[in-house]
């Protein structure tokens, strides 16, 4: 049996009786949703999706759709484009505020209704269903599996969305979105009603989490630029008006959604989603942010926590009779490639004549700047120093 199941397990029933909270009840079909479920899902570099409680359970994955629709945006467009409709800062207003810049209307950020129904203009085009449809194939590529979209939630909404329209005609004025109003806002409420699990979540936050490749298919969805850039915005403004103090108290880039679904990010680590109804005065779920919170906490995946290798690759020296070898592995960054070159000084400095090789072939990835920097220090030696790849 895994170790790792217990463990979240363990987590998932030290947060079972907080029953604090209430569920959505602007979305009929949300109101009525059972809120005692709960869902926890991790997934690690290799693709093995760890989960516990209600893990089976489908909900309509609501806001936590907006990074993956920007993702595709910013695919397809590229940030000048994006980011000339939507902005990039943390609103401190909740989801559903009505404010937009004052003169050129754009929506302060991507996760905010008014910014999503942007991104959503840009992302697709087409009719209704041709955009829903590819709004959908993206987030199935996203979780590996096809989705598909609960038909009642998305009449629920659309009959009940007045506000989302007002914002959507108010984007249109200003020349945020294209075309017709109720083409992109229909879409819009038609992301939000894609069906996930937590599990699907998991391996959505981790596809993000890997630069855009999905840990269990291993297909490239998105650039791996495309995925930073989403992953930074989360960071600032995913969970609304919490933004700050989530930043604070958990530090993993995060998307809540108002079924109650709530999406973290470890970057280069992990994938995490949670699955619980009952939300906080910030439409968060109450739950998943203590499960968060626990997860961050206990298993160091706060994004500020101290990560030593970055700055230590691995070095290894083996002396030969042709001369000496200098074996990298691990990440080179920029900052580890000083310490390589602290080395190789060391090494050519001493009264040996012998050659140096570097040897970079077994590096997991290696920063261009750091490459620069050892090829920089070859050319200094004369000669005496080689390096493969
Ligand atoms: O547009 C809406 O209001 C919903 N479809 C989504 C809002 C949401 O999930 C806010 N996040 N906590």
């Amino acid at each position: 049996m895994d170790p790792i199941a217990p463990m979240l397990e363990a987590v998932l029933q030290e947060v079972r009786e907080d029953t604090s909270g209430a569920v959505a009840d602007y979305i009929p079909q949300l109101a009525a949703a059972p809120p005692d479920r709960l869902a926890f899902a991790v997934v690690g570099p290799r693709g093995h999706v760890f989960s516990v409680g209600d893990d089976e359970v489908a909900f309509t994955i609501q806001s936590v759709s907006k990074p993956f629709v920007l993702a595709l945006a910013l695919e397809r467009l590229g940030r000048d484009a994006v980011f000339a409709r939507v902005g990039v800062e943390p609103s401190g207003e909740p989801f559903n505020a009505i404010s937009l810049e004052a003169g050129t209307g754009r929506p302060a950020n991507p996760m905010v209704n008014a910014g999503a129904i942007a991104t959503s203009g840009l992302a697709a085009e087409g009719s209704a269903a041709e955009r829903s449809s590819t709004l959908r194939d993206t987030l199935s590529r996203f979780a590996g599996r096809s989705l598909s979209i609960d038909e009642e939630v998305y009449l629920g909404e659309s009959e009940t969305g007045h506000r989302n329209r007002a914002l959507a005609h108010l984007l249109r004025s200003h020349g945020i979105i294209d075309g017709d109003v109720t083409t992109v806002v229909e879409t819009y409420f038609r992301q939000c009603s894609i069906l996930v699990t937590v599990r699907d979540l998991s391996v959505m936050a981790a596809t993000l989490a890997f630069g855009g490749v999905n840990p269990v298919t291993g297909e490239r969805v998105v650039r791996e630029a495309v995925a930073r850039d989403v992953v930074s915005v989360m960071a600032s403004c995913g969970m609304y008006d919490y933004s700050g103090e989530w930043m604070l108290r958990v530090g993993m880039p995060a998307k809540s959604g108002v079924s109650g679904d709530l999406m973290a990010i470890a970057p280069s680590q992990f994938g995490v989603a949670t699955f619980s109804p009952r939300l906080d005065r910030h439409g968060n779920s109450v739950r998943g942010i203590r499960v968060l919170e626990r997860l961050s906490e206990e298993f160091g995946m706060h994004v500020f926590e101290p990560h030593e290798s970055i700055a230590e690759p691995g070095i290894r020296i083996e002396r030969t009779d042709g001369g000496v070898i200098v074996h990298l592995g691990g990440e080179l960054a920029f900052s580890g490639a000083a310490r390589v070159v602290g080395v190789l000084r060391d090494l050519t400095g001493a009264d040996s004549e012998s050659d140096v090789l570097v040897d970079a072939s077994a590096l997991a990835r290696a920063h261009p700047a750091a490459l620069s920097v050892l090829r920089a220090q070859l050319e200094t030696e004369g000669g005496r120093l080689h390096f493969t790849q």
